[in-house]
């Protein structure tokens, strides 16, 4: 079954930052298997019928399974809907909210000793902290180092859950803070993450044979950062998390000639076929035959919409969440696809 919103409860606010809060939901016990994720997965929240927000989780799936509680971090931007009505929520309020999707992940085991880094800025932490706390929890002969950007000490969202958990793995885990804003000790520490500093900090920490890479933060920071990874040879142990693409995807292609696309989805195992008009986006237009078809973003950034395309074929605008695997395997963001052929069948549920 596709992923339906559920009604969970505000449990805590806590204030992280001038301009950010934890939200703690409460999933009750009936809801546990269904919210079940893995560290680094997101929420998405509902606003009203057509807005949503996707929220990545910062606790652990052992918060959770042990106390019935997931946590996601808000950051306010300016004139934000949904970041600016959260620092106001209180506890007992409600919240729908879509079980867990994503994959900014890994596989765990604890027989692995692997080392593990992170290039984080502002709320880009979120996900990093539950993917640090489970893989140092999971692996003991594990390593994590994080890389975390702020412009200055007091906006680093979960600096105590951070300091916790380095007290908990002192050995194990490095947390590197570099701020914009405010010199620090080391000349290095001190600036923007930007590709040159990026590279720096891989030497001086020696993180040039990290196994697996994790970026979230703005467009700017994960660019550099990759541009410095390939550099050392690592561009193939990355996964992404983009929050905001910053820039708007491009209008989609000019389409030749007119007319419409004869169009079949898959979805909870039922087949639905519609006619489209050529140049409209594929989301949109099944919208409005499967109401609950699973959308977030509409940006490219979430990855919420995606499905496999089983015939035919489609141009997209933007894609900044697939990975190239699952390109290769025929995946396609609907929020950014056109048709470009006369008939296309595409399968959410695969
Ligand atoms: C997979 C995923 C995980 C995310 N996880 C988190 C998280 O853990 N914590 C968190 O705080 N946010 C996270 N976000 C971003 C979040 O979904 C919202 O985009 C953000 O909170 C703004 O929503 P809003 O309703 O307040 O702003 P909107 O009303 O949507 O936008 C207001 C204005 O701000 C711009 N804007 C929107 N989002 C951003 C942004 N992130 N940065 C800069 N400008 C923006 C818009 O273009 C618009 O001009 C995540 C997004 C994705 C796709
Ligand atoms: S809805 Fe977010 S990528 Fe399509």
């Amino acid at each position: 079954m596709s992923p339906t919103f559920h009604e969970l409860t505000v449990a805590a606010v806590e204030q992280l930052t001038p301009s950010a809060v934890a939200l703690t939901l409460a999933v009750p016990e009936p809801l546990r298997e269904v919210f079940a994720f893995r560290p680094g997965q997101h929420v998405t929240v509902r606003l009203d019928e057509a807005e949503r927000r996707s929220y990545s989780i910062c606790s652990t799936p052992a918060d959770l399974r042990e106390h019935g509680l997931l946590t996601i971090g808000v950051k306010r931007v300016p004139g934000g809907a949904f970041s600016t009505r959260a620092q106001e929520l209180a506890p007992g309020e409600p919240l729908a909210v879509l079980p867990p999707l994503g994959r900014f992940t890994t596989e765990l085991d604890p027989a692995r000793a692997r080392r593990y880094g992170a290039i984080v800025a502002g709320s880009g932490v979120t996900p990093v902290l539950s993917l640090a706390a489970t893989a140092l929890g999971t692996e003991p002969g594990s390593t994590f180092t994080v890389l975390c950007g702020n412009r200055s000490a007091a906006e680093v969202m979960f600096a105590d859950a951070l300091a916790d958990l380095k007290d908990r793995f002192p050995g194990r885990l490095q947390l590197v803070h570099v701020l914009s804003r405010e010199m620090q000790p080391s000349e290095l520490l001190s600036g923007r993450l930007d590709a040159d500093r990026t590279t720096a900090l891989l030497k001086a920490f020696e993180l040039a044979a990290v196994d697996e890479w994790f970026l979230c933060g703005p467009l700017g920071v994960v660019r550099s950062a990759r541009e410095a990874l390939a550099a050392v040879g690592a561009a193939g142990r990355v996964h992404v998390e983009l929050f905001h693409a910053e820039e708007p995807p491009p209008l989609a292609a000019a389409v030749e000639g007119g007319g419409t696309v004869g169009v079949r989805i898959l979805l909870d195992g039922r087949s639905t076929e519609f006619a489209m008009e050529r140049g409209e986006r594929v989301l949109d237009a099944a919208l409005r035959h499967r109401g609950e078809l699973p959308y977030a973003c509409k940006g490219g950034v979430c990855s919420t919409c995606r499905a496999k395309v089983v015939s035919g074929s489609v141009e997209m605008a933007a894609n900044w969440a697939l990975e190239p695997d699952e390109l290769a395997a025929g995946y396609v963001l609907t929020c950014q696809s056109t048709p470009t052929s006369d008939d296309l069948a595409l399968d959410f549920d695969a």
